[in-house]
């Protein structure tokens, strides 16, 4: 494994210190880490915050995935689809709150088709000077291509987890399809977009070793972006009647995990643009984005999903600004920016790619 820490190779990514530190509880060699990661984003993507106003389109879903409220078999939740004029309502809002990006949002919904995400993402960039996120999952590669065409920048898409056969129980394949998500991956990169992923955290199943893979496989792609978050169980799904740790050395689903895989993401890919999300604010809603801010990430995603819509987004239970307005969230964590001696961020926010990648081919 090539290690792409920032300056000089340091000893201390290889793989058995990326095991140490996942391991560790020693409170000194902690500090250590954040202190690092703290360093290394400060000096490679700087102190502004960018911010990422996140529209949440549709919670329509046709996947199963063992661990999400969305999935198609959560019968009782009421699914709703935003109408174009309603999510450009969002979008001026972005503008207004002086993001540089909106992210749109949804679960695997073929209920939006793949003209009117195209013609949604024109409108957005004729009218506005936003850069346009997209993550509404698995989707074919013309309508990929298509949206690309149509102006989008940028595509979130996580792997969840690099062990093949865990993400196999956890995430079911639509009949006769074997999706490979790294080779999506790919495709997205060729089509031009910056590429987002990333994983949960604490998976049944999921242990420090495949940890240390998904951190190197993060460097191994080379992403743009990268997402982490605790896996937070909800009661009506599947994996919520899994036992906790059903293997040895599972990875504990907890906040200080989290941190801990951020601040290695910071080391492994000092570029990325990563988020401290919505689930490490669920987690503790006092200070997880603050604390995610200060051990490596250098994003975050106000909510501007109108709140009728929101309570209805429910990937797992007390997800964090349920109930809130865009306007609460965008108060918030300005304050909270403000608050930890950080700048929102000017502009898009686009990856910065090329010097430290120079040399480096990427695998695809
Ligand atoms: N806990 C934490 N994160 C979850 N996601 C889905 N369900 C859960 C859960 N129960 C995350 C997945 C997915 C993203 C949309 O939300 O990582 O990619
Ligand atoms: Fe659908 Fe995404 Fe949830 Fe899977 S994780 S059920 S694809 S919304
Ligand atoms: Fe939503 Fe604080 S970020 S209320």
């Amino acid at each position: 494994m090539k290690c792409y820490a920032i300056n000089k190779p340091t000893d201390f990514m290889h793989r058995g210190d990326l095991l140490d530190w996942l391991r560790t509880t020693d409170p000194e060699r902690l500090a250590e880490l954040w202190r690092l990661a703290d360093q290394t984003r400060r000096r490679t993507v700087g102190d502004q915050v960018h911010l990422r106003g996140l529209i949440e389109v549709s919670n329509y879903c046709r996947r199963q995935c063992g661990y999400c409220g969305l999935r198609a078999d959560h019968r009782s939740l009421a699914r709703y689809r935003m109408s174009d004029d309603e999510v450009m309502g969002c979008v001026r809002q972005a503008v207004e709150f002086g993001y540089g990006t909106v992210v749109l949002q949804s679960g695997e919904d073929l209920g939006l088709s793949a003209e009117w995400v195209a013609g949604l993402v024109r409108r957005i960039k004729a009218e506005t000077p936003l850069a346009v996120t997209l993550s509404l999952g698995e989707r074919e590669p013309d309508e990929l291509a298509l949206w690309r065409d149509a102006g989008a920048d940028r595509y979130l898409l996580r792997f969840e987890t690099s062990n093949r056969a865990l993400y196999e129980r956890i995430h079911p394949s639509r009949p006769g399809q074997q999706f490979d998500r790294f080779e999506l991956l790919g495709r997205l990169l060729q089509l031009g977009y910056e590429v987002g992923s990333g994983v949960m955290i604490g998976i049944p199943g999921q242990t420090y070793d495949d940890l240390a893979d998904d951190l190197e496989w993060f460097a191994r792609l080379k992403l743009d972006m990268i997402g982490v978050g605790p896996y937070l169980r909800h009661p009506e799904t599947p994996l919520a009647a899994w036992p906790e740790a059903s293997v040895d050395e599972q990875a504990p689903a907890t906040e200080r995990m989290t941190y801990k895989v951020v601040a290695l993401a910071r080391l492994m890919c000092p570029w990325a643009n990563i988020p401290a999300t919505t689930a490490l604010a669920t987690l503790n809603i006092h200070e997880g984005r603050e604390l995610g801010l200060l051990r490596g990430a250098n994003v975050v995603m106000p909510n501007l999903t109108p709140t009728e819509y929101r309570t209805l987004y429910e990937i797992y239970p007390g997800k964090a600004c349920m109930a809130e307005s865009g306007r609460t969230c965008h108060r918030c964590l300005a304050q909270r920016i403000a608050a930890i001696g950080r700048t929102p961020g000017q502009g898009r926010g686009d990856a910065v790619r090329g010097e430290v990648f120079e040399g480096q081919s990427n695998i695809f």
